[in-house]
């Protein structure tokens, strides 16, 4: 398993209860995989290295959470020695590596979704942003972990970020800004078939209410609501299916999660907002604990270009997670500070609670450190969506660290519907 956030805790945590599975080891993993699995001292952006561990560990399968290494080609150089990955190789990585190539893949073959622009000529700023209503959507053609998007009312702003994109990237891109409700939808995929996952629904902004600065994600829960049954019937048909007939008749298949961030407007017409190609986080720690067939065949199935032969079976239940991010998050934050309270569990009848870690670390005294942006969430299980909550709420109120803070209102648009 590669990356080191709560996601791939809770990918550790999946893959160490499959019975399939026989050991998990983490390239370099964190606190919380520690917990369940083997930390192994290699960077995630560190291919040449993870390949070398993967072969003399001798390895059946690896699991790569963030994107960055399966745009630099961590799957291809996988393939190449016969060692089955779950996750896209390069080119189809470029989904989330361009967002410009995904714009034109979907606009080839009519996948719903906002009209844009390209600007390369600083002349060009004004006329364009005319040619849009605000808010202006700029978006630079980077991997840049959600920071090169600018969704902004302020025309000075927009124009600014244009600019900016033409002088470090040679262009921007301008977007129409999509109203409604996001929605993440996670399809295991392969060239003979997908699975889509229950749909969860991410909290982006900083704080409640949906204000403040865009974040990683301070928060998930699923199944959501808003991707009723009819809902997603029309993605299905709509999104992943032209998707998939696309992707699977590539030279190179493409195998790994592909992440629909959809935008559902008020009529329940669902547009893609961006394609990324792996887990959400923290989607994935939602999405996860509803599996309940052994996620390590699931995942080796779509590595293996099997997935058509699989059948998945989900729990009839409602989770959500609640980010605890340090203090400045997401700016410049504070790390090094002492967590306590994180090692709660909560099993009461059908309800379940705990927390998944992301940037923490133990220290060599064995006490849980922050080390990073968003720090852990606490993870509720349940029959409904509010006793998931409950659960939540009730673990991270207890977690001290200075400084932290988390959004008070995760779910609120479910609980409002
Ligand atoms: N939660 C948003 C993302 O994983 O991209």
């Amino acid at each position: 398993m590669v990356g080191s956030g709560g996601r791939e805790h809770a990918l550790a945590i999946g893959l160490s209860e499959s019975t399939s599975v026989s050991v998990v080891h983490c390239c370099p993993g964190n606190a919380g995989t520690s917990m369940v699995g083997i930390n192994h001292d290699v960077s995630a952006s560190d291919i040449d290295a993870i390949v070398s561990l993967s072969l003399e560990l001798g390895v059946g399968l690896v699991v790569v959470g963030p994107e960055a290494p399966l745009v630099s080609g961590l799957a291809d150089q996988l393939r190449a020695q016969s060692i089955p990955c779950f996750g896209p190789h390069s080119e189809g990585a470029m989904l989330e590596g361009s967002k410009l190539n995904a714009k034109k893949v979907m606009q080839s073959i009519g996948v719903p979704t906002g009209g844009f622009e390209i600007v390369k000529e600083q002349s060009m700023i004004e006329p364009t942003l005319d040619s849009f209503e605000p808010p202006w959507v700029v978006k630079r053609d980077v991997l840049a972990g959600g920071k090169g998007v600018t969704v902004t009312s302020s025309r000075s702003e927009a124009s600014k970020s244009v600019r900016e994109a033409i002088d470090e990237d040679g262009f921007a891109l301008v977007e129409q800004f999509l109203s409604g409700e996001e929605a993440s939808v996670l399809v295991i995929m392969d060239e003979s078939g997908y699975i889509m996952l229950p749909p969860s629904q991410d909290h982006k902004r900083a704080s409640d209410g949906d204000e403040g600065p865009n974040t990683g994600g301070m928060g998930a829960y699923a199944p959501a609501p808003i991707a009723t049954p009819t809902v997603l019937t029309r993605v299905r048909e709509e999104i992943v299916e032209p998707m998939h007939h696309f992707l699977r008749n590539e030279t190179i298949p493409y195998r790994g999660c592909l992440y629909v961030g959809l935008m559902i407007d008020s009529n329940g017409s669902p547009s893609v907002v961006e394609f990324n190609v792996r887990l959400g986080d923290p989607e994935a720690q939602v999405t996860i604990p509803l599996i309940e067939s052994d996620l390590g065949l699931l995942l080796l199935a779509s590595a293996s270009g099997e997935i058509s032969e699989m059948e998945v079976e989900f729990r009839p239940m409602n989770s959500t997670t609640v980010v605890l991010a340090s203090e400045g998050y997401p700016g410049e934050v504070f790390t090094g500070r002492k967590i306590s309270g994180w090692d709660v569990q909560i099993e009461e009848g059908q309800v379940s609670g705990f927390v998944h870690l992301a940037g923490a670390n133990f220290d060599s005294d064995g006490l849980l450190l922050s080390s990073g942006g968003r720090v852990l969430s606490a993870t509720g299980l349940a029959p409904t969506l509010e006793e998931a909550l409950e659960a939540a709420y009730q673990i991270i109120d207890g977690i001290a660290l200075e400084g932290s803070h988390y959004r008070s209102d995760i779910g609120f648009r479910a609980l409002s519907r």
